[in-house]
């Protein structure tokens, strides 16, 4: 059955600038690279370094995380799907698989991949409610988009007792540098939340080592084609409108700096990326006790986006 969640609620604008950027990237990189997933790939010892190569990446990625789905799991909640290809192989697996996601152009695309077998919520996971539970909640680098307390929380409650939480995510370190590259949930915030539910560990595996590769080749991508481009198509702005682009200037100067400082200064590199980030296959078992935080359930026999 597919599903159309309602969205009740407006994006905040870091929110929209980030769903455009995950479009983005996703449009240029399945168009130039046959990229089909939207995490950093799995480089394995023996896979050359190379932009051409993240999608062997990403398909290493995907059989390392499926290779971790404990036996006996049936369903799957995907939460954060992506372009959905990641739900279509679990499907293709013969997993039956429901999907999270809270951006329109991505939800669409993976109604289309999945088809009537799998129901695709289009919402934040904090917003879904369902009586129904799965063998298996699944991260795969969307848990540092909703955070530790909201993301153990409802898997606990969406879980049957026995059934496991997949993580798959870059966390913080407790680094005192400053870091070129944001995001992550803090590795000590994830830990001392996690003590608080009734989970198990079955695995804790970081990879970190074989993700950062990804970094530089995004800092190379961003020094050596997306920089240049930018300063020409700037270049070509300010001889033929002067006025235009000095104004624009004036206006976002602090914007552009930041940009330039972001992600144009060389700084990001998968060196820096393991000093601040340890990126983690993370498997929990649910055990039986209930956890501080209960989920109002609804009377319908399917999720809605509250
Ligand atoms: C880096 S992408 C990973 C996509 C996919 N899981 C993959 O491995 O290719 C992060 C995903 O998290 C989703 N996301 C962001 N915030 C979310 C939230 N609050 N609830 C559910 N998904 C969210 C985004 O829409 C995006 O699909």
């Amino acid at each position: 059955m597919v599903m159309t969640g309602v969205k009740m609620r407006r994006k905040k604008n870091s929110e929209i600038s980030r769903d455009i950027g995950l479009e983005i990237g996703w449009i240029c990189g399945s168009y130039f690279l046959k990229m089909d997933h939207l995490h950093y790939g799995y480089w394995t010892k023996d896979l050359p370094v190379d932009i051409v190569n993240l999608h062997a990446a990403q398909e290493n990625y995907v059989k390392f995380l499926t290779s971790h789905i404990p036996e006996g799991v049936k369903t799957i909640l995907d939460v954060g799907c992506g372009t959905g290809q990641l739900s279509k192989d679990l499907q293709s697996m013969g997993y039956s698989v429901d999907c999270i996601s809270p951006n329109a152009f991505f939800a669409e695309r993976t109604r289309l991949l999945l088809g009537n077998a799998s129901r695709v919520y289009e919402c934040k996971y904090q917003d879904f409610v369902t009586p129904d539970t799965y063998d298996l909640v699944f991260f795969s680098e969307s848990f540092q988009y909703i955070g530790a307390e909201d993301g153990i929380a409802k898997s606990n409650s969406l879980l049957r007792d026995g059934g496991h939480l997949m993580i798959c995510d870059f966390f913080r370190r407790p680094v005192l540098d400053k870091c070129a590259l944001s995001g992550g949930e803090r590795w000590t915030r994830f830990n001392e939340t996690m003590e608080q539910y009734p989970f198990v560990q079955v695995a804790d595996i970081d990879i970190t080592d074989a993700t950062a590769p990804t970094v530089d080749l995004l800092n190379d991508a961003l020094q050596q084609a997306i920089q240049p481009t930018m300063a020409l198509a700037v270049q070509l702005v300010a001889s033929r409108h002067p006025l235009l682009h000095k104004l624009v200037h004036r206006i976002y100067r602090r914007k552009i700096e930041k940009i330039n400082s972001k992600y144009f200064s060389g700084r990001m590199s998968g060196e820096d990326f393991k000093k601040c980030k340890s990126y983690r296959l993370l498997l929990y078992r649910k055990g039986q006790a209930a956890g501080p935080e209960a989920v109002k359930q609804t009377a319908s026999n399917q999720g809605v986006c509250v």
